[in-house]
C-alpha cells in the first residue's frame, strides 16, 4: 500500500490534498481537516515541489482527492526582488502545473493569492474585479499564478488573503515579539493600511468549502477576497500584539513609535492601502470575516503553551 493509501485507509472521510503543508496556512489545514469531516493529506515542499509537473500529476493520481488546496508559495517579499526565478517557479509555474493536473484529473483547485496584486492607490476596499497592478516581483508572480490558474482549470477558487499570521513560521506577530524582547523601542510603519488574517481562519474557510464540495454542493467558482476585520495599520497591529502579549505572555511592552514608509525603506515597495472587500465571499460562499484580534488571542495562547485551538 502506498503512503497515501495508508493515510486514507484509516478513514472513510473525503480526502483533500494540501501542498506547502509546512507553511503557516498549510499547517493549519493539516491540523484542522478532521474538524471539517475531511482527511487532509499534506505534502511539504520536500515531498512535493509544485513546480514539478510530473510529481504533481503523480500525487493527484495517488491521493485521488476531492480537491487540491494549494498553500505552497514563495512568500519572502523583499528577497523575491533578487530571486525572481524562484518566486516565479513557486507562485506562477507551480500553480499552473497544479491547475493543469487538476483539470486533467477532473479535480477542482483552491489556490491562495494576495492583496499585493494591487498597487495600493485606491482609497476604498479592493474588490475582486478591480484592476491588478502589483508593485514588486512577489506580487507580479502571484498575479501571473492567478492568470495561469484561471486559464488552465475553470473549476478553481482563487482566494486573495492579506497579512497572514499564526504561531508558526515567519510573520509580523513573531517579529514584533522578538523585537520587544531585544529593544526598549520599536518603530513601526503607520501609513500602510490592511487586514491581518489568522492562518487558522483561512484554513477553516478553505476546509468548510471543501467539505461542501465533498457533500455535493454547487460551488460558485472564481476569485474571492478573504481577510480579517477591522482594517488597521502595521502600527495598529503592533499595538494590539503588545497589549495582548503583555496579558497572555507577560511581555514587557516596548515603546511603540509610529513611522512613515519613507522612514523604513525596503527592497520591495508595498501597497499603502491593502484593505480587501470581503462581501463576495460572505454572500456567495457564506464565509464571514473573522475578527483578527480574536485570532491573535488564540495564536498568543498557543505560543503560551495553551491548548491547540480548533475550529
Ligand atoms: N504570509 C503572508 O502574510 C501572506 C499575505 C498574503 C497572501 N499570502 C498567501 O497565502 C498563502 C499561504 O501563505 P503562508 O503565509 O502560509 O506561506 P508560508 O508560511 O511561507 O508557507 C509557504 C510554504 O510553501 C512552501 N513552498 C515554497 N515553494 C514551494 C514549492 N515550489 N513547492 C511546494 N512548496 C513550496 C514553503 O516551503 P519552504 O519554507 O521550505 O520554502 C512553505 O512551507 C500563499 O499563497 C501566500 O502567497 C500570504
Amino acid at each position: 500500500m502506498t503512503p497515501a493509501g495508508k493515510e486514507q485507509a484509516a478513514s472513510t472521510m473525503p480526502v483533500v490534498l494540501v501542498t506547502g503543508a509546512k507553511g503557516q496556512v498549510g499547517r493549519e489545514l493539516v491540523r484542522r481537516g478532521a474538524a471539517h469531516g475531511l482527511t487532509v493529506i499534506g505534502r511539504t515542499r520536500q515531498e512535493l515541489d509544485v513546480a514539478d509537473a510530473a510529481a504533481v500529476r503523480a500525487a493527484i493520481a495517488e491521493v485521488r482527492p476531492v480537491c487540491v488546496l494549494n498553500a505552497a508559495a514563495y512568500t519572502a517579499v523583499d528577497r523575491a526582488e533578487t530571486e525572481a526565478a524562484a518566486a516565479r517557479a513557486a507562485n506562477a509555474l507551480g500553480p499552473e502545473a497544479l491547475a493543469r493536473a487538476c483539470q486533467a484529473a477532473g479535480v477542482p483547485l483552491f489556490h491562495l493569492s494576495t492583496d499585493y496584486v494591487f498597487d495600493g492607490t485606491k482609497k476604498t476596499a479592493w474588490r475582486e474585479e478591480d484592476a491588478t497592478s502589483p508593485l514588486g516581483v512577489y506580487g507580479r508572480t502571484k498575479e501571473e499564478g492567478e492568470r495561469l490558474v484561471r486559464a488552465a482549470c475553470p473549476r478553481h477558487l482563487i482566494i486573495r488573503v492579506s497579512w497572514v499570521f499564526s504561531a508558526h513560521g515567519h510573520n509580523f506577530v513573531k517579529t514584533m515579539l522578538r523585537l520587544a524582547k531585544e529593544r526598549d523601542e520599536v518603530r513601526v510603519v503607520a501609513d500602510q493600511h490592511g487586514c491581518p488574517t489568522p492562518a487558522a481562519a483561512i484554513a477553516d474557510a478553505l476546509l468548510a468549502t471543501a467539505g461542501r464540495l465533498a457533500r455535493g454542493a454547487e460551488i460558485p467558482w472564481g476569485t474571492y477576497h478573504f481577510a480579517g476585520a477591522p482594517p488597521t495599520t502595521w502600527h495598529g497591529f503592533a499595538r494590539e500584539i503588545f497589549t495582548q502579549a503583555a496579558e497572555l505572555l507577560r511581555l514587557k511592552p516596548p515603546r511603540l513609535v509610529p513611522i512613515s514608509t519613507a522612514a523604513y525603506p525596503t527592497p520591495a515597495q508595498r501597497p499603502a492601502w491593502s484593505v480587501l472587500d470581503c462581501a463576495k465571499i460572505r454572500r456567495l460562499l457564506r464565509i464571514p470575516q473573522p475578527d483578527w484580534r480574536q485570532g491573535l488571542r488564540a495564536v498568543l495562547a498557543e505560543m503560551a503553551g495553551g491548548p491547540t485551538p480548533r475550529s
